[in-house]
């Protein structure tokens, strides 16, 4: 898992700096898969599902899974992807929205809270809590700066696979749904989903593309994490993330 979230890492390092005026969200893909291949790992999301690339590029309203192609970002966009590499038969899997050029105060703000919520949360992501500790974090701190968290995708538990057991919310679950207690050696990614303005999404006739309902600011965070009896093991962090 260690091997697998750094390579994992490095590739989100690589997309990011292909996140430039001019370039196509295709050529920020291209960036990302060109690395995880080069180190001799797969890019899990290329055939997803049917999902068409290594990466999900998405951008300003975009919240997640946008489809790499034609569009040019420009300064003022920005940016979220977010990728998955596989080596050695487990799976990292990472998030972050980067800015384009100069972008407003509240874009920069959208940013800075979206990724300051996921360590908000990653303070219950030890031994003694409950996965919804860290759900509830990420909401109140985000909800306190005006913003709001996505509803209907959530972060998850990976391993061998992209998507495991559990399912990590960044918000309050209404019903009672399980809540299982956080064990040393799991492993999980934390990806809080925040909107500018309301939270609620849909999907475009490409049947991926997930945008705010209202057209608002969407940024995105995500760290595959370690659990321990003391502070997570952050195992996609890199020095410029
Ligand atoms: N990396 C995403 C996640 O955080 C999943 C990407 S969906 C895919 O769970 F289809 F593109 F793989
Ligand atoms: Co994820």
């Amino acid at each position: 898992m260690r091997q697998a979230a750094k390579i994992t890492a490095g590739a989100r390092s690589m997309g990011r700096q292909a996140v430039r005026d001019g370039l196509t969200t295709k050529q920020i893909d291209r960036a990302v898969h060109e690395y995880i291949v080069k180190c001799g790992a797969k890019p899990s999301c290329l055939g997803y599902e049917g999902f068409p690339a290594a990466t999900c590029v998405s951008v300003n309203d975009e919240v997640i899974h946008g489809i790499p192609g034609k569009r040019i970002v420009r300064s003022g966009d920005i940016v979220s992807i977010d990728l998955c590499a596989t080596y050695k038969g487990f799976v990292g899997d990472c998030a972050g929205t980067y800015a384009v050029g100069e972008v407003s105060e509240e874009a920069k703000k959208l940013i800075a809270v979206t990724r300051q919520a996921f360590f908000e949360g990653i303070r219950f992501a030890k031994v003694g809590y409950r996965i919804h500790d860290i759900g509830e974090a990420v909401q109140d701190y985000v909800e306190s700066h005006g913003f709001s968290v996505v509803r209907d995708f959530v972060g998850h538990g990976i391993g061998r696979g992209m998507h495991e057991a559990p399912e990590v919310p960044n918000y309050r679950p209404e019903e009672r749904r399980p809540n299982p207690r956080l064990l040393k050696g799991m492993t999980i990614c934390v990806e809080p989903m925040v909107c500018a303005g309301d939270w609620r999404v849909r999907i475009l006739n490409d049947g991926w593309t997930v945008v705010t309902a209202d057209h608002s600011l969407s940024a995105h965070y995500e760290n595959t994490i370690l659990i321990t009896d003391g502070e997570p093991e952050i195992l996609t962090m890199a020095d410029d993330i």
